[in-house]
């Protein structure tokens, strides 16, 4: 699990006193969960966990050998269960695949087992509440233009889960999570993207209220295939190469531009979406003035993103004016963040 602290934009110590602000911001990812709660002092603790789990057989050998290994495991019946980060860790060392419960964006239908294991792991991120019915604000996707994905039965889950924990827990979209955390200074009006791993979200907000709300199911995992397909190579690879850092707008061999081919194709299709969805749709806002375009998420994480990202804006006619395009100050925290603003304000939103 990793941890940062941050101070909180635009509210200073004084301002909230001792008091600890009530509610608790969680990003329910496919890749990462991840926790934002605020601390006395006002500073964001987050904390981010891989979704993700390895399963070990309990037997006297395994159970010496991962406390030889100093990794922390919990007992389900006949099993040993390696949760998060460490699960990975595990997977390498056994050459095993990590077990995943969530596929893009929702709970997976293969992994049955799934569901306590992402409890045990928002059990350890969240903590209790801080009084009984504290709110709990969780991300969800917004509906798919281009997949079926059931959001209900996803969102119903997590909420029973969260209230059996003794929270309050509201869903809301992940791109509308992405305008609370970064777009304040701009009176919560812009476009908020988060590039995931299985999918892409965008929100339309204007002053706090979104507009549109769509996702597409294609991101992270979307360029990792494509790439692994057209070099004829594992899709782990391709991962790898990725992560590992391409700059985008001076992709480096044969493999690095198959990456960067794909990052355009992702970025235009995003775009493309954002002009024909808004310039369908009816009682959308005017925006008087030029708002912003804020990227969050892992995939936007790539050298020269958001390089690209303007590269192509500027090649269309967009239907919304636009103040700037940038990144999110902490791509993978962002929306766990916008949860937790959410929380904060509470039924004002
Ligand atoms: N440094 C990096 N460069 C490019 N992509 C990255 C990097 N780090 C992570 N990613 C990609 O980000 C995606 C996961 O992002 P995240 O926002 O955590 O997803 P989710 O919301 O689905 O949990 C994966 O596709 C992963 O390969
Ligand atoms: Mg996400």
């Amino acid at each position: 699990m990793t941890e940062t602290s941050v101070q909180q934009h635009g509210q200073s110590t004084a301002e909230i006193g001792t008091e600890r602000l009530l509610g608790k911001g969680l990003d329910v990812g496919t890749a990462n969960l991840v926790a934002a709660v605020q601390n006395t002092d006002g500073s964001i603790t987050v904390k981010l966990e891989r979704n993700a789990f390895l399963d070990v057989k309990a037997d006297v050998y395994s159970k010496a050998m991962l406390t030889k290994l100093k990794v922390p495991y919990v007992v389900r019946g006949e099993q040993l269960i390696v949760l998060g980060e460490a699960s990975f860790e595990l997977a390498n060392v056994f050459g095993r695949e990590t077990r995943r419960p969530m596929r893009d964006g929702l709970i997976s239908p293969n992994e049955v087992d799934g569901l306590p294991m992402i409890r045990l792991i928002i059990e350890r991120l969240l903590g209790e509440p801080a009084q009984p019915g504290e709110n709990c604000y969780f991300s969800v996707p917004a509906p798919s233009i281009d997949r079926d994905n059931n959001i209900i039965y996803h969102q119903g889950l997590f909420e029973g889960m969260l209230r059996s924990m003794g929270y309050t827990a509201r869903a809301i979209n992940e791109g509308h999570a992405v305008v609370f955390s970064e777009l304040a200074e701009s009176d919560f009006s812009g476009i908020g993207i988060s590039f995931g791993g299985g999918m892409v979200n965008i929100c339309v907000c204007f002053k706090t209220i979104p507009a549109l709300s769509f996702s597409i199911g294609r991101s992270g995992d979307w360029i990792d295939k494509n790439v692994a397909d057209v070099l004829g190579i594992p899709k782990s690879r391709a991962t790898f190469l990725k992560e590992r850092g391409v700059d985008l707008a001076a992709p480096n061999g044969r493999e690095e531009e198959a990456i960067a081919i794909y990052y355009r194709n992702l970025i235009q299709y995003v775009l493309t979406n954002i002009k024909a969805r808004f310039e369908s749709s009816s009682n959308m806002p005017v925006f008087q003035s030029p708002v912003p375009i804020v990227c969050s998420g892992g995939t936007a994480l790539a050298k020269s993103f958001i390089t690209v990202f303007q590269d192509e804006f500027k090649k269309m006619k967009f239907p919304i004016p636009v103040s700037g395009i940038s990144l999110a100050s902490e791509p993978l925290n962002s929306v766990a963040k916008g949860c937790l603003v959410a929380a904060a304000l509470g039924d004002a939103v």
